[in-house]
């Protein structure tokens, strides 16, 4: 990790006792139910990975990829469909698994498509939420962390595509971006 760019906000460690205890929430919550993880790509790679190995009922996953069009640090909330489920949905209880809630306007959209294929229950799981910027109604259950509005790289999360791969949820300083 490169230090002049970035501060650490959460570091591995205090990453992954979260991460346990979602993942236990998750695996009481679900028990007996037909649950299907579907994360959100790219963002949500990181953090699904090491979701899935904490829950353990039975479990199936996918995933979705939307993108915001254009790559700035503001989301926009023009959302399209770049890769659709593999599978139906339906009948399933179906847990959105996301890197972080912003406007929430993506996952509003996302919501509002995957209600009209006859889910059991859809729920969200955000690692991160910048609860300060929500513009769209969205409810959350699971979160890992409130945060300030800050723009986060890490565990998963970019900027312009670079830092997906620091192990650790960090903030990416402002003369990085700001140029
Ligand atoms: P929303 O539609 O405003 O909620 O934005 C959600 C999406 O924007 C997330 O899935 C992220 O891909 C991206 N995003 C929002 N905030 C950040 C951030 O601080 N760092 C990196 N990506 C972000
Ligand atoms: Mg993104």
């Amino acid at each position: 990790m490169n230090l002049n760019e970035v501060e650490i906000l959460y570091d591995q460690d205090l990453i992954k006792d979260k991460v346990r205890e979602l993942g236990k929430r998750i695996s009481a919550d679900y028990q007996g139910k037909d649950l299907l993880v579907l994360g959100i790509l790219k963002g949500a790679f990181v953090f699904m990975a090491d979701l899935v190995r904490e829950i353990d009922i039975p479990l199936e996953l996918d995933f979705m990829d939307v993108s915001s069009y254009g790559d700035s640090t503001v989301s926009s909330g023009d959302v399209r469909i770049v890769k659709d489920l593999d599978y139906s949905i339906r009948d399933k209880d179906v847990l959105i698994v996301e890197d972080i809630i912003d406007t929430g306007l993506t996952l509003k959209y996302i919501v509002d498509i995957l209600q009209q294929r006859g889910t059991s229950s859809i729920k969200i799981c955000a690692l991160l939420d910048k609860i300060s910027r929500r513009k769209a109604e969205i409810y959350p259950e699971y979160i890992g962390f409130t945060i300030p509005d800050e723009f986060i790289v890490g565990y998963g999360l970019d900027y312009r595509e670079n830092y997906r791969h620091y192990p650790a949820v960090c903030i990416l300083k402002p003369s990085v971006y700001k140029k």
